[in-house]
């Protein structure tokens, strides 16, 4: 049996194995923006073969871009040495492909990290100004923030390019921009955090402005021969907010300027959001931007038995499946997929001992005929 799941796909010059990616996730453990042998931990251990690609957790390009003061930045040479001491241990043990989401979080920085409370930080515990499009809150109790003038918008894109050349330096397959949950990129986006009156704000064109000229400048710094993508929220789940068909028509623009995919995801913007939480129940927005925008797309949001992510892939949904939590459970989630759909994939040469042909007393289909 022939698996659309564990078929390979490339993007420019590179090619991935399978469609299985580790979404980046938010491990609140860096110190100055840097990483520390958590990372080590994290990504070296998923980096030994759960997907083809494995993506670094929201790094920001900005230290006044983390969401708290526990973030990852990309933004000074301590940060990119902490970093490479991490991503070279993943490339001379690993076997996945490496990507790096950058982002800026805008208004809704300066909090405390999840496990502390999540809320806005004070003034005692290091409080910074926080930038949007707008001078408004993310919600009740969170501090207003600044908004940015052209200056600043326009230092904003050149700290983004900053990290992309960085990312370079150290090597990465793939950098993504944070477009989605409710950060600085969505801001833009969303009407109900931009309100601006110059050409950043008002009709969907202007609202697009900056996510484009930060896009199209990242991509300037970035060798033609690797790809970039985008991870963006679909809708905000919030009636006068943005909207799917807002994101069809987003699609179409960052594919016009060298957007190899859209990662695509949900909400994060409003706290009023109402999301109907099912298996896969983002899969038909990324269904909806690969056909109507015509550009490759990655589904993420509860994914995590084998059969539904074959199933999104060979129906035409998505090109690549993500798992965020699906990868903490199970960090060898991929070669277990691959084992329940009669596929091989990958091993990082060091636990090849624990392939299942190798060990057919425990795995009697893997018994060769005598
Ligand atoms: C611990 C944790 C950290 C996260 N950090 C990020 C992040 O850095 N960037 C991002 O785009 N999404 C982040 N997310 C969202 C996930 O990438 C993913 O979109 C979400 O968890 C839904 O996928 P899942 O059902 O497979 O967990 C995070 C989620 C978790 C659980």
């Amino acid at each position: 049996m022939s698996s659309a799941l564990f078929s390979p796909i490339s993007f420019r010059g590179l090619t991935l194995p399978n469609r299985i990616v580790v979404s980046p996730m938010c491990q609140y453990a860096s110190v100055n923006g840097s990483a520390t042998d958590w990372h080590l931990m994290h990504l070296g251990s998923l980096s030994m073969g759960a997907a083809g690609l494995v993506m670094v957790e929201m790094t920001n390009v900005a230290l006044q871009g983390r969401i708290s003061p526990r973030c990852a930045a990309l933004c000074s040479d301590e940060n990119e040495a902490a970093l490479k001491r991490v991503i070279d241990f993943c490339r001379t043990y690993g076997v996945a492909k490496l990507g790096i989401q950058l982002a800026h979080a805008g208004r809704k920085g300066s909090q405390q990290p999840p496990a502390e409370g999540g809320k806005p930080l004070t003034q005692e515990q290091g409080a910074w100004q926080t930038v949007a499009p707008s001078a408004i809150a993310y919600g009740e109790g969170w501090p207003t923030p600044h908004a940015l003038t052209r200056d600043e918008i326009r230092q904003v894109i050149a700290d983004h390019v900053r990290a992309v050349q960085r990312a370079q330096h150290l090597g990465f397959d793939v950098v993504e921009m944070h477009g989605a949950h409710g950060y600085l990129v969505h801001q833009f986006l969303s009407p109900l955090s931009n309100r601006r009156t110059d050409e950043y704000g008002g009709s969907l064109e202007n609202r697009m402005r900056f996510a484009l000229e930060t896009f199209a400048a990242m991509r300037a710094a970035w060798p033609a021969e690797k790809p970039m993508g985008i991870r963006v929220s679909a809708t905000d789940w919030v009636d006068g907010g943005w909207s799917p068909d807002e994101a069809v028509v987003f699609g179409r623009e960052l594919k016009a300027i060298g957007c190899d995919y859209v990662d695509t995801s949900s909400g994060g913007l409003d706290p009023r959001q109402k999301i109907p939480l099912a298996p896969g129940y983002q899969a038909p927005f990324a269904a909806r931007i690969r056909s109507e925008a015509g550009i490759a797309t990655m589904s993420v949001g509860l994914i995590d038995k084998p059969e539904q992510a074959e199933q999104i892939i060979a129906s035409g949904q998505a090109d690549l499946v993500v798992l965020a939590r699906g990868a903490l459970y199970d960090p060898r989630w991929a070669w277990h997929a691959a084992e329940a759909l009669g596929a091989e994939t990958q091993y990082a040469p060091k636990y090849r001992v624990c392939h299942p042909s190798l060990r057919p007393e425990l795995f009697p289909h893997r018994r060769k005929p005598a």
